[in-house]
């Protein structure tokens, strides 16, 4: 019987996963979910958390659903323990995205200025969940949604050392669905190729009868007579150029908008930003109603209103992940996992997001070889500004966080980047303690 842990329980999108883990009932046999999360959260928790029992009861099962503030009792013999927290919460992120773009830059949750903060705040709390992990489940499964994907789970896996951690998104699922959709092909009929490294990766699509649809699929998406729809809920649909898609030879992901398209994605963030419409504060409302809906003790269901967030079709991956471990299952997924020569223009021991079956030991990534000369400069940039940020979170160290500043591509070097290192570092000073 299984303990299944999840770690920012009082998260809107608990619901998702309440409803993931109810349609593979017959392949997961669960005993308890537990729901931590902590006192500032200790509200939305219990809201979400008695909407979770009545979503099982209603099911028929009889799991047991505990809702707790205690970490270690939770944690206690846990078979998965998943990871959806938000160190500072929404707060924090409001800052994250309105401190850059007061400077001109952009701000967003997992990209440029505010990405690296997030991943401030975030790694050194990954580790000491799996210091907590290493004494009460050492033999668990840790699967991380906790945003910046990428780089919490790599530091989880290269500094934590914790091997057994699969890093998810959502993102990959939608791409995979448009693709479905445009070529007007069954999704399971299809074969998806996807490299690179959370929110920036790229793909390629391959038929049954073994044609290969990218370039057709590059046309039918981002061609000059389509809409090119982002299909996230969060990130604007302004469209890629097109020409230089059809040189790359593969389809981008939805956040390469803010690299490849930098200056109107900037330009629209600076709008919402002076409306005071940026995403985190259009969240807060979105995520006010949701729990008005959730407090309604007759909703014993997945609302539609939840598809308001950008994390729609999580429970897809966090769920089938999980199922797939378990049963052996080897289904084809796109996991932030241990590079291990998989992309050979990248570190072996970094981590990478890319395809590939999950069997009962873990991912196992499809071959990929390397990118592009186009894409290899910027990958290989992204990550070494990935690994400073994971350096200055674990070290504190302040030489570290500028330099991760002045070589992301999305924040101007010199003096703008020290001034808004410095005004983020006294935003967040409370959940910064290694500063
Ligand atoms: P949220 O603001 O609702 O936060 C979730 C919960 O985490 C809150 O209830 C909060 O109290 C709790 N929390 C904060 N610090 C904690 C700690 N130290 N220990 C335990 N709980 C803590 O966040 P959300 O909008 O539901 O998103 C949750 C997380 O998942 C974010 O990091 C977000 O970026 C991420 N996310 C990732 C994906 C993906 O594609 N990987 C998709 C959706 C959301
Ligand atoms: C996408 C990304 C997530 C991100 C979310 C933001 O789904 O994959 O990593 O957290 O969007 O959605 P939100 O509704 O919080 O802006
Ligand atoms: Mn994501
Ligand atoms: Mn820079």
């Amino acid at each position: 019987a299984l303990k299944i842990v999840t770690i920012g329980g009082g998260s809107s999108y608990t619901p998702e996963l309440i409803e993931g883990y109810i349609k593979r009932q017959d392949q997961l046999p669960i005993k308890e979910i537990w729901l931590v999360d902590i006192e500032e959260g200790q509200e939305k928790l219990e809201i979400v958390g008695e909407m979770a029992k009545r979503m099982v009861k209603a099911a028929g099962l009889d799991w047991s659903i505990h809702l707790t503030l205690d970490r270690r009792e939770a944690l206690k013999d846990a078979d998965f323990v998943s990871t959806q927290f938000r160190v500072g919460l929404l707060d924090a992120r409001i800052k994250d995205e309105r401190i850059p773009l007061s400077h001109g830059v952009l701000g967003q949750e997992t990209n440029g200025a505010g990405g690296i903060f997030k991943a401030l705040r975030t790694i050194p709390v990954i580790l000491s969940i799996i210091e907590d992990m290493k004494e009460l489940c050492p033999d668990a499964w840790l699967v991380n949604f906790t945003n910046p994907a990428g780089m919490v789970t790599e530091a989880a896996i290269k500094h934590g050392g914790w091997k057994k951690t699969a890093g998810l998104c959502n993102v990959p699922i939608g791409h995979r669905k448009q693709a479905a959709e445009k070529l007007n092909v069954p999704e399971e009929d299809l074969f998806f190729k996807f490299a690179g490294i959370n929110h920036f990766h790229w793909h390629r699509v391959w038929d049954k009868a073994g044609n290969e649809r990218t370039d057709e699929l590059i046309d039918l998406i981002y061609g000059p007579q389509n809409e090119q729809e982002s299909h996230l809920k969060n990130i604007w649909d302004a469209p890629f150029h097109y020409e230089q898609l059809k040189d790359l030879g593969m389809l981008p992901c939805g956040y390469h908008r803010y690299y490849y398209i930098e200056d109107e994605m900037l330009e629209h963030s600076i709008d919402e930003f002076k409306r005071g419409e940026t995403r985190a504060q259009v969240v807060k409302e979105t995520e006010a109603k949701l729990f008005e809906l959730y407090k309604d003790p007759n909703l014993d269901y997945k609302p539609k209103e939840l598809e308001q967030r950008g994390g729609t079709h999580y429970s897809d991956a966090a769920c089938e992940l999980i199922a797939s471990i378990y049963n052996d299952k080897r289904t084809d997924m796109v996991v932030s996992t241990q590079n291990n020569g998989t992309i050979t223009d990248l570190p072996y021991d970094c981590v990478v997001e890319v395809s590939g079956p999950v069997t009962s030991h873990g991912h196992e990534p499809y071959n990929w070889g390397s990118f592009p000369p186009a894409a290899r400069g910027v990958i290989q940039n992204m990550k070494g500004m990935e690994e400073t940020v994971i350096k200055a979170a674990i070290t504190g160290s302040y030489g570290a966080a500028l330099h991760a500043f002045t070589v992301n591509p999305l924040i101007p070097g010199g003096v703008m980047a020290k001034t808004i290192l410095d005004e983020l570092l006294i935003a967040h000073k409370d959940h910064l303690p290694q500063f």
